[in-house]
């Protein structure tokens, strides 16, 4: 059933779940890039330098509000995501803010497209959990990329994954690793499939590696006063393993 179908299935499932997810990660995140639950921000990390004049392309933009806080700060932004729905929302809320951003519907395994356009900079924010081959998407970014750019990006921390908010043990195997689907039965009675990949640290440090990106530092920051992103997230857990793992590569 996985496979082919499945960034169709994620998709799916990020239409239909776009509505509450902008609601509950509320809209401060248009000032400053948020790196994740927990995860801290640009303006803390200073991970991306000067972003005046640079340009960005945000992978798996959801409602660009990574892109709006750079396009704020003189950049000049291209946000991709595979979900109309977040895009459309994107796009609303680039206008309300007063910016222009470039926001398209498109997935990762088409980001090649977006030749002969090269970046000084891709961001993807807690959205590379959902790629479903990272070598090939790491060649394509280091395509996109002009000689010195940066690529910076977060996910959940692998480890974090691992454990059971409820009693604070490991639920599964660390090498139980790939691609994860959930049934999820939503309180209006619809079915939604989820479907994820949990990678082990490797099955990430290597793909950078073989991609000829270098990788110039790995943070995992820790926000315990995060607002932001912080719902559903049980604290007694949080403060052992920060949910958020963020790379820095350079071309
Ligand atoms: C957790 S959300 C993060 C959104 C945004 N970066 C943020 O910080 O709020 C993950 C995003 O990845 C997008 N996504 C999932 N699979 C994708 C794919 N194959 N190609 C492009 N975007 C994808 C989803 O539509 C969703 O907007």
């Amino acid at each position: 059933m996985l496979g082919k179908n499945s960034e169709e299935m994620m998709r799916k499932w990020w239409d239909s779940a776009s509505e509450y997810y902008q609601k509950e990660i509320s809209a401060d995140k248009m000032t400053d890039v948020q790196y994740g639950p927990f995860g801290s921000s640009e303006k803390k990390l200073k991970l991306l330098g000067k972003i005046r004049g640079k340009k960005v392309l945000e992978l798996g933009c959801g409602g660009g509000q990574a892109s709006i806080a750079l396009a704020k700060e003189g950049a000049t932004c291209t946000g991709i995501d595979i979900s109309h729905k977040q895009i459309d929302t994107a796009r609303k809320n680039a206008e309300n803010e007063g910016v222009k951003v470039e926001f398209l519907e498109l997935p990762f395994s088409h980001i090649g497209e977006l030749k002969p356009k090269k970046f000084d900079v891709v961001i993807s924010i807690m959205a590379l959990q959902y790629c479903i081959d990272l070598r090939a998407l790491l060649k394509n970014v280091g395509n996109l990329l002009v000689k010195g750019g940066i690529f910076v990006f977060s996910i959940e921390h692998p480890f974090y994954l691992l454990m059971n908010p409820k009693d604070l043990r490991i639920k599964e195997s660390y090498f139980n690793s790939g691609l994860k689907m959930q049934r999820e039965k939503w309180p209006d009675n619809t079915v939604h499939y989820f479907a994820h990949y949990d990678r082990k640290i490797s099955d990430i440090v290597n793909p950078i590696i073989d991609s000829g990106l270098k990788l110039e530092t790995m943070v995992e920051p820790f926000d315990s006063q995060d607002k932001i992103w912080g719902v559903g997230y049980r604290k007694a857990l949080v403060n052992k393993i920060a949910p958020t793992v963020v790379f820095k590569c350079r071309k």
